[in-house]
């Protein structure tokens, strides 16, 4: 296996001279949906981003902007995280021999994300504020104190995360008709229009994909045109009230024709029982927003037999794992060493 950024050096800002921090991110599973493909009416792919070294999509701008940063001389990183870009800073710098400092929401990080962070050793503390003021907090610290910003508004994790749609591309032989993907700080979706953008210009790619975005009911502001000042959703990765990449987020919502819209926590939760139920898929609840996204449009007859369409899901299941108890509502139950009553109690008889 190769590094990601030694894959695809040639749409990289990297160097000969610049160090390598990997963990073997990338070259994640592109994953036909057979049962998603009939219920949308279009062939459906999942992009199953938890196979990445930390579980999530944030490997792939990690691993620039560590290898940056460590290029540069920078010593600490430092990030506002609900709980992703976390874990993979915090490997990322381990990595590195850096020392890595967090900042996350008051109580508002899955239990998977946190106990990954916890056990790097990495400096952790809890905001009594929500994503957005962890991220205010974080950029002043790195104006005024000697620390790398690692979060999304560093370009390198940007150029990172574009490799996302070049891997889509030379699996496919061509852009998707449309992308779905769940859009919180914003990060990804600019990403990944810059990729598509960049394999077109390349002669990769013939054409570009429509872009459809989503964000949960909640925490919508991008939907609704205006800061949420208190954002609220089970999917905690997307819980974020003013994102970092608002304006380019609608560049690429507008150039590629696509959309940007709401879909509620039940909508979101939906999904992701239909994911792991129907295609044996586990990702987690923010993941599953742009499959219900797709599922909520389909029901609009947005999409033609021939489209493919491809669904981002960001993250892991395991990193949630609360949310996947709760949702299954089924408590495990104890019975007796005694094959007869379990094969009456399995209805095998
Ligand atoms: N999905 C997951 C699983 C995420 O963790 C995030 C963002 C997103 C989607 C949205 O991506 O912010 O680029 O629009 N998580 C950030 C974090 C905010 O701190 O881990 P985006």
């Amino acid at each position: 296996m190769v590094a990601l950024i030694e894959k695809y050096k040639a749409f990289l800002p990297v160097t000969d001279e610049t160090p390598v921090i990997s963990l073997q991110e990338g070259n994640t599973p592109l994953i036909p949906a057979p049962r998603l493909s009939q219920r949308i009416g279009a062939q459906v792919y999942l992009k199953f981003e938890g196979a990445n070294p930390t579980g999530s999509f944030k490997d792939r701008g990690m691993t620039m902007a560590v290898s940056k940063a460590a290029e540069e001389g920078a010593k600490a990183v430092i990030c506002a995280s609900t709980g992703n870009t976390s874990a993979a800073a915090a490997a990322y710098a381990a990595r590195a021999g850096m020392k890595c400092i967090v900042l996350i929401p008051d109580g508002k990080v899955a239990l998977g994300k946190l106990a990954q962070v916890q056990l790097t050793g990495a400096d952790v503390v809890q905001i009594d504020g929500n994503f957005d003021d962890c991220l205010r907090m974080v950029r002043y610290l790195s104006d005024n104190y000697p620390v790398a910003l690692v979060n999304s508004v560093n370009p390198f994790r940007i150029e990172g995360q574009k490799t996302g749609a070049f891997e889509i591309v030379d699996e496919l032989g061509d852009s998707p008709t449309y992308q779905a993907m769940p859009v919180g700080n914003a990060g990804n979706i600019t990403a990944y229009w810059a990729g598509y953008k960049a394999y077109k210009e390349a002669g990769k790619a013939s054409r570009l994909p429509t872009m459809l975005g989503f964000q949960a009911a909640g925490a919508a502001p991008i939907v609704h045109g205006a800061m949420v000042e208190k954002p609220e959703t089970v999917a905690t990765a997307i819980r974020i009230g003013n994102p970092a990449s608002w304006q380019k987020a609608l560049t690429a919502r507008d150039e590629s024709g696509g959309v940007i819209q709401a879909v509620t926590d039940e909508q979101i939760l939906e999904a992701y029982g239909l994911l792991s139920s129907e295609e044996g898929v586990f990702c987690e609840p923010a993941s599953a927003s742009g499959v219900a996204g797709a599922l909520m449009l389909a029901e609009q007859h947005f999409f033609k037999p021939d489209d493919s369409v491809v669904c981002i899901l960001t993250g892991h299941g395991l990193k949630d794992p609360g949310t996947a108890m709760s949702r299954s509502g089924k408590e495990v139950e104890v019975l007796p060493v005694d094959g007869e009553n379990l094969a009456a109690h399995l209805g095998l008889k």
